[in-house]
């Protein structure tokens, strides 16, 4: 691949000038199985606008993401672990002040600021394309820029969508392959004019003539920029995760989300983009449920959607098609199906063990990229949870660690230290996990970590109050984003930071999905919500967790069955203790009432909560929310 000398013109509001520039696209080099000539002159124009030294088509082959490592290695990015402990795995290391999601960097620029809503950071996107077009002006000199194609979903599923990421950074292009069905495959499907959602991405670090780069090259600047309309992401400053990462919560979210809708406003019934983990669970007697969890960022989704079922729950089989985003498209026998759009998991590493996560553990054993976890003397990794610690260690900064440290509260991994790895090594991987046409859904869980109020599991008496339930969700808050831990802030669907608009229309867009297949005569789905996180007066967890959440979801499939008994209550319906199916556990009812009491101050205090959103959203609040909350207050009043 040689220099690229692109002189492609941008217009001022970044988008391509009316007239190719020929030149520009005859210098890019580029292969010959590229044959999309609005793809090629977009990629043109951004490389003007960045000037990298060179560009490189990539193919998504073995051989490619071995040279990108190779050369990241070399370049201090990736250091290669032990090859017998951790065969084709490597740690990175971030610059310390770029470690998580940027939630107040993070920006939905669609043209109206209502429709962004008041939980999204709205800038006028003509503004926000000026600042844009001034960053980029020249970011890549002295770098590569990649061209990464991939596929959401299967490639060539009716139910997938592609986009082109351009990055400056080798470490994304390596994980995109992982984190994605990226490469020359996706050239095929887009042939000469498929749509593609165009993703424009750099740490934001050009080098100097000479300069010698810095292992992992960032911006204090940050932006990550949605234009929902347009479909484009632009992403400046950060090479961590969801920031840059931009198929995944910039793409198979907050786009995605805008898609879904806009098939309602282009007539059709529309889709949903969700921040899901989607399981499979099979009976003894060989009967399967499929069902899509939200839970907020690093609140167990991963160890759900791998769960292995306890002592006791002998035969019963739960296998992973997802654990973090899903696409759910009604089909036309009037069920909803979801795929998950991704193609490996980003997973927070501290506190999955043999006891948490033993099919995840298992899933990392080889072939897989860690960050921010601790390096062991071995040359292997190590964070908090996993076991004892060792005696010493290279903690995540790159300095010594020992446990006097860890005593001392100095974590030897961050605690939103990731690892990026293919789905496809997971030893409890569904075997439908790549179907085309994905899997019907039986029932959604919602869930949040909330240490006192929401009881264990409750059942909505119907899809509205579903969503009510969803949408008035909360959580501590946790270390996969910057800011403040541990307070409760609302979180609707586990969205908040993922809703490409509105929060009130995403709400009446589900509750529109729900009205529509209802009128055609379907079985819509059960709605659930859980807690796992409720704790005693001395502040312990009292649900076991894990494997054991396997006894909540049996109930759940003998509810859907109509088998299995439970208690109406103010909020829905709930298991008595002798519901739940103990088999090989020791859960007394005392214990139990703690998990699933209901106390009514404390709800009263919660409902002035729901309040607080629905006031937020009021102007567009759907009407059928505001009479739920006032039904469910008159309820708890009785
Ligand atoms: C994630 C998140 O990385 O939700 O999945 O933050
Ligand atoms: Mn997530």
């Amino acid at each position: 691949m040689s220099h690229a000398r692109v002189e492609a013109a941008m217009t001022p509001t970044g988008r391509l000038g009316a007239a190719p520039n020929i030149r520009a696209v005859a210098s890019l080099q580029t292969p010959d199985w590229v044959r999309h000539p609005r793809l090629i002159e977009w990629v043109g124009a951004i490389a003007a606008l960045v000037r990298p030294d060179q560009v490189l088509w990539c193919d998504g082959s073995q051989e490619e993401y071995d040279r990108l490592c190779e050369q990241m290695v070399a370049a201090g990015t990736l250091r290669r672990l032990d090859p017998v402990k951790r065969p084709g795995s490597f740690l990175a290391l971030s610059d310390p002040t770029d470690v998580a999601r940027v939630e107040d960097r993070t920006f939905i620029c669609s043209e109206k600021r209502d429709d962004a809503g008041p939980t999204n950071n709205w800038v006028d996107p003509q503004e926000m394309r000026a600042t844009m077009q001034q960053l980029f002006d020249g970011c890549m000199r002295g770098r590569t820029m990649y061209v990464v194609p991939f596929s959401m979903g299967p490639i060539g599923s009716h139910i997938a969508h592609i986009g082109i990421e351009i990055t400056d950074s080798p470490y994304v292009a390596a994980s995109m392959r992982i984190m994605t069905r990226m490469g020359r495959a996706v050239f095929d499907v887009l042939g000469e004019d498929g749509g593609f959602v165009p993703c424009v991405h750099s740490v934001g670090k050009p080098l100097a003539p000479g300069e010698t780069d810095v292992p992992w090259p960032c911006n204090p600047t940050k932006y990550i920029v949605h234009y929902p309309e347009t479909r484009e992401i632009w992403s400046f400053g950060s090479g961590y995760g969801g920031n840059a990462l931009l198929g995944k919560k910039c793409f198979a979210l907050r786009i995605a989300s805008n898609m879904g809708r806009q098939g309602v406003q282009a007539g059709g019934i529309g889709w949903l983009a969700e921040h899901m983990l989607i399981l499979g669970v099979t009976s003894p007697e060989g009967k399967k449920y499929h069902v899509a969890a939200a839970f907020p960022s690093a609140c167990g989704k991963t160890n759900f959607a791998m769960l292995v079922p306890p002592k006791g729950f002998e035969g019963w089989r739960v296998t992973t098609i997802g654990d973090d985003i899903a696409w759910i498209k009604p089909h036309s026998d009037g069920r909803l199906y979801a795929i998950n759009p991704e193609a490996g998991f980003f997973g927070v590493a501290p506190g999955t063990s043999e006891k948490t996560n033993p099919n995840c553990l298992a899933t990392l054993r080889e072939n897989t990229i860690f960050t921010n976890v601790a390096l062991t003397d071995d040359g292997d990794v190590w964070w908090e949870g996993l076991s004892e610690p060792p005696a010493h260690l290279i903690d995540w900064q790159g300095r010594d660690w020992t446990p006097a440290d860890g005593k001392a509260g100095r974590k030897a991994a961050h605690p939103n230290s990731r690892f990026t790895v293919s789905i496809a090594q997971c030893p409890s991987i569904d075997p439908h996990w790549d179907s085309v046409d994905g899997v019907p859904i039986d029932a959604f869980i919602f869930g949040g970590r909330r240490s006192t109020t929401v009881p264990l599991v409750t059942e909505a008496r119907d899809w509205v109050e579903g969503v009510y339930m969803a949408a008035t969700m909360g959580s501590e808050t946790t270390a996969a984003a910057a800011g403040q831990q541990g307070v409760v802030r609302r979180d609707p669907f586990a969205m908040l930071p993922f809703c490409g608009y509105h929060m009130a229309d995403y709400f009446a867009h589900w509750l529109d999905l729900g009205h529509r297949l209802k009128a055609g005569g379907a079985t819509l789905p059960k709605i659930f919500c859980v807690n796992w996180f409720r704790t005693d007066e001395q502040g312990r967890f009292v649900w076991p967790g894990f494997g054991e959440n396997m006894r909540v979801l049996e109930w759940m499939l003998g509810r859907i069955e109509g088998r299995a008994g439970g208690i109406e209550h103010v909020f829905g319906t709930s298991p008595r203790h002798e519901d739940l199916n103990w088999n090989g556990l020791d859960f007394g009812a005392a214990d139990y009432a703690t998990i699933t009491s209901i106390d009514r101050a404390a709800w009263q205090k919660e409902f002035d909560l729901h309040a607080e959103l629905f006031e937020k959203l009021a102007a567009r609040l759907p009407k059928a929310l505001s009479l739920t909350k006032a039904e469910l207050e008159k309820r708890l009043a009785a």
